[in-house]
C-alpha cells in the first residue's frame, strides 16, 4: 500500500495527486498518563501529523513535551487515549504483530553475552525470520562492523554499539523505523559520523524514519521534515521542510543554508520565529 493517491482526470485516466498518501497518519492523537497517585499527566494533545512513505522526519521539542510518548504510540508500546494512529493502513498493534516496526533507543541495549553477529540477527530471529549469514555480513559491512562480528558488546565503543543497534533494527526489514535520541549519549564528532552513516543507510534502504533528537543541527542535517512540538502537553507548532539535496555533506552541515534552517527551528522552539 505504497502508491501515491490518484484522482480521475477529465479524460478518465487516473493521475497522481501532488501529495502522496500518508504512510503514517496521526489524527487528533492524544495521551494522558494516569499517575500512581491518581493524578493525570497530559503528555500529548490533538496531534495531527502525516508522514509519507520513505520520508525521514525528526521530532524536536522541549524535554517532557511527549516525543517519546508519540514514538511509543507509533511502536505500540502505548495506546493513545484520544484520536488515532494508522501506519500503512494498519494500527500500530497490527504492524507490530507483523514484525514491521524497528526501534532504536538512546542506549543500544545489546545482549552482553551474545556476539555482535548474534545481536544483529536477534530481533529478526525472535520474529521468526531467517537471516542468511551473507545478509548479516553485508549489514555489518554497511555499518563498518565487519571485523567485529565475533566480538562482544563490551569490546565495542558506544558509537559502534549504536551502529549494531541500528543494524539489528534494519535486519527486521521494518516498514517503519523509530529512533529515540539514538546518538544522544555520544560525543559530537562520533555523532556527526553516525549521522553521515545513517543518512547513507537510509538512502540505501529508504525506510520511513521517525527520529527524535534534541540537536537542531542533527535534525536539520538528517531530515526531509522537522516537526517542532511545544512544551507539555505536546502540540505541533511548526513543520519545516528541508529540501537540500541528498546526500548531504559536511560542507552542507556548515553552510549558511543549514544555519538558516537551524535558526528557523530555534525560532519555532523559542516562539521567537515564524511558525512554519
Ligand atoms: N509512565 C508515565 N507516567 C506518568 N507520566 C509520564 C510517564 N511517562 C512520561 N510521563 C510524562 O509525560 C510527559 C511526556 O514525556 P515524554 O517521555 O514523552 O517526553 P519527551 O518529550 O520524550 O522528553 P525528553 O526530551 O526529556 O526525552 C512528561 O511530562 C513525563 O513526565
Ligand atoms: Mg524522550
Amino acid at each position: 500500500m505504497s502508491a501515491s493517491q490518484t484522482v480521475p482526470s477529465p479524460n478518465g485516466v487516473a493521475e497522481p495527486t501532488a501529495e502522496p498518501r500518508a504512510f503514517v497518519s496521526c489524527r487528533r492523537t492524544g495521551l494522558v498518563y494516569q499517575g500512581a497517585d491518581g493524578g493525570e499527566v497530559i503528555a500529548l494533545t490533538d496531534l495531527d501529523l502525516d508522514i509519507a512513505e520513505g520520508e525521514f522526519v525528526s521530532l524536536v521539542g522541549p524535554s517532557g513535551c511527549g516525543k517519546t510518548t508519540l514514538l511509543k504510540i507509533m511502536g505500540d508500546l502505548l495506546a493513545p487515549t484520544a484520536g488515532s494512529v494508522e501506519i500503512d493502513g494498519f494500527s500500530p498493534r497490527q504492524l507490530r504483530e507483523r514484525q514491521r516496526i524497528g526501534q532504536v533507543f538512546q542506549s543500544a541495549e545489546l545482549l552482553p553475552w551474545k556476539s555482535i553477529a548474534d545481536n544483529l540477527v536477534l530481533l529478526a530471529k525472535l520474529s521468526g525470520k531467517t537471516v542468511p549469514r551473507e545478509q548479516t555480513e553485508a549489514m555489518a559491512e554497511t555499518l563498518g562492523l565487519q571485523d567485529f562480528l565475533h566480538r562482544y558488546p563490551h569490546e565495542l565503543s558506544g558509537g559502534m554499539q549504536q551502529r549494531a543497534a541500528i543494524g539489528r533494527a534494519l535486519l527486521l526489514d521494518p516498514a517503519l523505523l523509530l529512533m529515540d535520541e539514538p546518538f544522544g549519549a555520544l560525543d559530537e564528532i562520533t555523532r556527526e559520523k553516525l549521522n553521515m552513516e545513517l543518512q547513507r543507510i537510509w538512502s540505501e534502504h529508504r525506510k520511513t524514519v521517525v527520529f527524535v533528537t534534541h540537536s537542531l543541527s542533527e535534525a536539520a542535517f538528517l531530515s526531509d521534515r522537522v516537526v517542532v512540538l511545544s512544551g507539555r502537553p505536546g502540540r505541533l507548532v511548526a513543520d519545516v521542510r528541508i529540501d537540500a539535496p541528498r546526500l548531504r555533506t559536511t560542507e552542507y552541515r556548515f553552510s549558511s543554508e543549514m544555519a538558516e534552517v537551524v535558526a528557523r527551528l530555534h525560532g519555532a522552539l523559542t516562539g521567537e520565529g515564524e511558525a512554519s
